[in-house]
């Protein structure tokens, strides 16, 4: 079975440390990510977006994603990714995730409030801990796209009325960081995740776009209560790196395993480094 989303954040949060969401794109990511865990000895989030659904098919993913946290040694968890609509989450939550991310963070508050709010009331009672995200967040994640221009910070005030009035279990705050690649080095609002913090300090606060952001501010955002960080890039990354120096060496390859066990591996690695980062290797 699953583990409660919420006890391993509650965990994190206690303890100084954050969990990894690492993005399911296929077998090869869903048998890296679980394996590094095992090996670190690390709970783990399963993320999974509308578009990556679409790409694995929903039934897939869900029996991937029970396979390996039925056959894991450490909490496994399966959770929507950027959950676009109260429909949607319906469909996750009929097929078998075991917890919710309600993306409206590009409604006004109210609304944000009043979606979020019912998918809690959705998912609550059916023991489904929800995410909630204020502020928007730059760059593209699948068929995602904010730009730069349109990317705003979390309000602190806003902050603490999303979380008591919706009852989400935890707070993706918009601090200045982005989905996909950084152009340059990214600029994290400490300040503002302090203010966040400092108004809901028992609220475990989720870091997006956690590829491509310096160690030394990966570890300040979790010293100030991020005890979620979501990761896909870097893996993306890792995977097709891999296999692009595979093809450039030999032009006769065409056995899948021959460059996709290399790029499974290449994946391990990553999640492998990350989780020792946040600080999560050796709490399972
Ligand atoms: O929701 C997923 C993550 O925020 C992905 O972030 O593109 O920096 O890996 P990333
Ligand atoms: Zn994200």
């Amino acid at each position: 079975a699953f583990a409660s989303f919420k006890e391993v954040l509650l965990d994190g949060l206690k303890n100084g440390y954050a969990v990894g969401q690492f993005n399911m794109n296929n077998l090869e990511f869903t048998q890296a990510i679980v394996e590094a865990a095992n090996e670190e000895k690390s709970p783990v989030i399963l993320g999974c977006s509308e578009g990556a659904i679409k790409y694995m098919g929903i039934d897939y993913t869900v029996a991937m994603a029970r396979v390996a946290a039925e056959t894991a040694k450490v909490p496994v968890i399966l959770h929507l990714d950027h959950g676009p609509s109260f429909e949607y989450v319906v469909k996750c939550v009929r097929a078998g995730f075991s917890s919710i991310m309600i993306d409206a963070s590009h409604y006004a508050l109210e609304q944000n409030i009043e979606l979020t709010k019912r998918v809690v009331e959705l998912c609550h009672p059916l023991g489904i801990e929800v995410e909630g995200e204020l502020g928007r967040i730059g760059g593209t994640e699948d068929d995602l796209t904010v730009d730069e221009r349109d990317a705003t910070l979390a309000l602190p005030a806003e902050a603490k009325r999303l979380v008591e009035e919706s009852g989400i279990d935890a707070l993706a705050p918009a601090i200045g960081s982005a989905h996909g690649v950084y152009v340059g080095t990214p600029k994290l609002a400490f300040d503002r995740l302090e203010e966040i913090r400092d108004l809901l300090p028992t609220t475990p606060m989720v870091l997006h776009g956690g590829s491509g952001i310096p160690d030394e501010d990966i570890r300040k955002a979790i010293s100030l209560g991020v005890s979620k960080i979501n990761v896909n890039t870097e893996n993306q990354i890792a995977l097709t790196q891999t296999i692009r120096e595979i093809f450039a060496k030999d032009a006769k390859v065409y056995d899948p395993r021959k460059y996709l066990g290399p790029g499974k591996a290449a994946i391990k690695e990553v999640v492998k480094e990350k989780m020792r980062l946040f600080g999560s290797s050796g709490r399972a």
